[in-house]
């Protein structure tokens, strides 16, 4: 189960955002976006939902090759 999972600390993805809920979903309009915004994937931002660069420093200590995802409106 999952429960058993993070008691064991493996299979899960999430390290700290909102641990208190039993899913993180997040809602942003798209209205608000003025340019663009890049989104967490790694799950380290602490400015979540929003990419703070954290997973630069997960990259480096973990090999790993994680990046926000970037939504913008379409060039014109
Ligand atoms: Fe998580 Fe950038 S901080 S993808």
């Amino acid at each position: 189960t999952i429960k058993k999972a993070r008691e064991a600390g493996d299979g899960t993805i999430n390290p700290a955002v909102r641990k208190d809920i039993n899913k993180v979903v997040d809602f942003i309009d798209i209205e608000d976006i003025t340019e663009k915004v890049s989104l967490c994937r790694c799950w380290r931002s602490k400015n979540w939902p929003y990419c703070d660069g954290a997973h630069g420093a997960h990259n480096k200590a973990t090999g790993d090759n994680i990046g926000p995802i970037v939504v913008r409106h379409k060039e014109k």
